[in-house]
């Protein structure tokens, strides 16, 4: 009889060996072409998160790396140098790959269109290059965030109407979060899942597998320098939390950073709007709702106060929203002193006609 050869090592190493591409065909239970186009550009992004992480590790001791271009993007903030880098990399990943026809990015006005790919290239890739840019000068943590959609529609004007929908459509969305170790958190609708980069390899190996979000948490997570500036509701619920044992504040200037912890510890992060943007400072189609999917894969939740953020349909491609995500008890007590207000709005304006 032949003997057939058991590894003996198996467990072990079938972990070492879970790269994020071979995650992806285990996730989907298939080898077909969806399949390899997704693992594929999963593949692309991990790729574009080491070659920032490559620049971020060594930006001080690069020429030209760190500090501000002179010039300030379409939502009027300075564009650092390190914005730029990786607004390019994400681009360069993708050229000749044949698989995103359509980048959008927090740092290009419009689209940027990758004609060789858009014959077959069905996907349109959405991205905040580096998140967090005040940390960048200081050696903090930040971060990429990034959402895959479908492209509908052939999008023969390039105005690419198509993604002026909810975040419903997103097929799969994560972060990159450049800390003590570099960790990718991704889902394609199918739970959140860790990767960490093993420099020695070279590869984002498995970390977590289905990471549930605690159901409450300590941690809130906020700009409290706007207090005077919010409105009613959300300072109600900040002086709630300040009167009440068990609170920590923890606001990093990265929203990446932030939200990474509160997927892990629990809480909630808070970018309401204030009196000089009314739907705060986030935007919504490559920040909020990837890390909307994220959340809600992870049993938490996220809201603008009176509506889930993966259901808001943006007006434009750089549209904010007011931002609250987190645990789903935390989300819930938030929203609970908006509509406080609201009903209060509401008798005072019935009780004045
Ligand atoms: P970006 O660097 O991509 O513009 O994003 C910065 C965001 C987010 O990362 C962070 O939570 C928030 O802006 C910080 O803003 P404030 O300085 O207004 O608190
Ligand atoms: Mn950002
Ligand atoms: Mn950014």
């Amino acid at each position: 009889m032949v003997e057939h050869y058991q590894p003996t090592q198996e467990a072990a190493l079938d972990r070492d060996c879970t790269t994020l591409s071979r995650h992806v065909f285990q996730q989907l239970q298939s080898f077909g072409p969806d399949a390899q186009d997704l693992s594929a550009i999963m593949n692309r992004i991990a790729l574009a998160g080491k070659l920032i992480a490559r620049r971020l590790t060594h930006a001080d001791l690069v020429e030209d790396a760190l500090g501000f271009t002179g010039r300030t993007n379409v939502q009027g903030e300075a564009v650092k140098k390190m914005d730029v880098f990786a607004n390019d990399v994400f681009i360069s990943v993708f050229k000749q790959s044949g698989l995103v026809c359509r980048l959008a990015s927090e740092e290009m006005e419009a689209p940027y269109y990758i004609p060789e790919n858009c014959p077959i290239g069905r996907y349109t890739l959405l991205y905040d290059p580096i998140d967090g840019s005040s940390n960048v000068d200081i050696n903090l943590n930040v971060g990429s965030i990034f959402a895959i959609r479908q492209q509908q529609g052939e999008d023969i004007d390039q105005k690419a109407s198509d993604l002026l929908t909810s975040g419903r459509e997103q097929i799969a969305a994560g972060y990159i979060l450049y800390g003590p170790s570099t960790v990718l958190v991704y889902s394609i609708g199918r739970g959140v899942h860790s990767f960490t980069l093993d420099a020695s390899l070279g590869e984002f190996i498995l970390a977590n597998e289905n990471i549930q979000a605690p159901s409450h948490g300590p941690n809130y997570s906020v700009n409290e320098g706007n207090f005077w500036q919010w409105e009613d509701s959300v300072r109600d619920y900040i002086r709630y939390v300040h009167r009440h044992e068990g609170y920590s504040a923890r606001y990093s200037g990265a929203l990446v950073g932030d939200f990474h912890r509160i997927l892990m510890q629990g809480g909630v992060f808070l970018y309401p709007g204030t009196l000089k943007n009314p739907n705060g400072k986030l935007r919504l189609l490559y920040e909020s709702a990837p890390l909307a999917f994220l959340m809600e894969q992870a049993g938490g939740r996220a809201s603008t106060g009176v509506q889930d953020i993966l259901d808001v349909k943006p007006d434009r491609l750089h549209a904010r929203t007011p931002l609250i995500i987190g645990s789903p008890d935390d989300v819930a007590l938030v929203e609970s002193f908006i509509k406080e207000r609201i009903r209060e709005q509401e008798v005072l304006s019935a009780s004045q006609r």
